[in-house]
């Protein structure tokens, strides 16, 4: 791998977008390189991921300029699949991702965050959608992903003005969950995914697919969805063991109940 660098750390993951000198822009190789790194990825071992971006200025600053500036019409199309496949395989990867957003997040950068589950960024974190200026549309969600998370008012205040917002604003909006030190965000985000590993990890995977597919769809046909992934849980050691814990009265000292789940 040349622009990707992952490591896991007991039972969650850490995948940096390594291109400092270009921001870590997404070219194809970061684009092809990303989607090896998920696919392989220790599903039986790891519960979490956290993306983050290498250095201490970008997270990603968008889909690389350089390479799109002389694509057809075809070719552009052919690229926006190909970050949109990507993207969509974040999105619906079995376990939750952790977008730890360590600076721009612009186009692209923007884009990616909003494919992961949560997002939590730092003080000098900048975002925007700001396609527009470069005569093309957000094209790796960013006009679908944007509305469905901060609202289409705001989506489109953004999208069409293209000006960037800070990471307090980002705050305010909804865009991300919370904001911390460049020092401090790194930590905040692999607690909340050694917390999240700690849980119990059929349920977890249930959680996202349900919340995730029934936004896709009514309510009536959304909780049907989670019906189908509530039952699933049953008869899994991960139910057992999660409420013979709750109804010991002498509570084994488990620190970690679903170790071995
Ligand atoms: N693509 C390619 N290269 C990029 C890049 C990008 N998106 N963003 C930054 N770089 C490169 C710069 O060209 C520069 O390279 P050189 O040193 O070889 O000149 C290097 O990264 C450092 O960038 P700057 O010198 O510009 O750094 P800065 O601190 O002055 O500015 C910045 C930082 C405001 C993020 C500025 O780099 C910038 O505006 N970048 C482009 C952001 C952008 O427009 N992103 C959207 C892209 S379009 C998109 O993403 C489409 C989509 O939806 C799929």
């Amino acid at each position: 791998m040349e622009f990707i660098v992952y490591e896991q750390k007991g039972a969650y993951g850490i995948i940096t977008i390594s291109r400092e000198k270009a921001l870590n822009a997404l070219n194809s190789s970061v684009l092809d390189e990303l989607s090896a790194t998920l696919d392989a990825v220790n599903l039986d071992e790891v519960r979490c991921l956290i993306l983050t971006g290498a250095g201490q200025k970008s997270f990603v600053a968008g889909a690389d300029i350089g390479e799109m500036s002389t694509l057809t019409k075809a070719e552009g199309e052919a690229f926006g699949k190909k970050g949109n496949d990507v993207f969509r395989k974040l999105e619906t990867f079995p376990i939750p991702v952790i977008a730890a957003i360590n600076g721009f997040a612009l186009g692209g950068g923007c884009e990616i965050s909003m494919s992961c589950d949560i997002r939590i960024c730092s003080d000098n974190a900048v975002f925007g959608q700001p396609e527009v200026g470069l005569g093309i549309t957000p094209g790796f969600g960013g006009t679908q992903r944007l509305a469905r998370l901060v609202g289409a008012g705001m989506a489109k205040q953004m999208i069409y003005t293209a000006r960037n917002i800070k990471a307090d604003e980002a705050l305010r909006i909804g865009l991300v969950n919370a904001v911390y030190t460049q020092e401090e965000l790194m930590g905040a985000a692999e607690k909340m995914a050694a917390g999240i590993a700690k849980n119990a990890p059929i349920a977890v995977r249930n959680c996202k697919k349900a919340i995730n597919e029934g936004l896709d769809v009514d309510m009536d046909a959304a909780i049907v969805i989670e019906e189908k992934l509530f039952g699933d849980c049953f008869e899994t050691e991960d139910q057992r063991y999660g409420m013979a814990f709750f109804l010991d009265k002498n509570k084994e000292k488990v620190k970690e109940p679903f170790k071995n789940c």
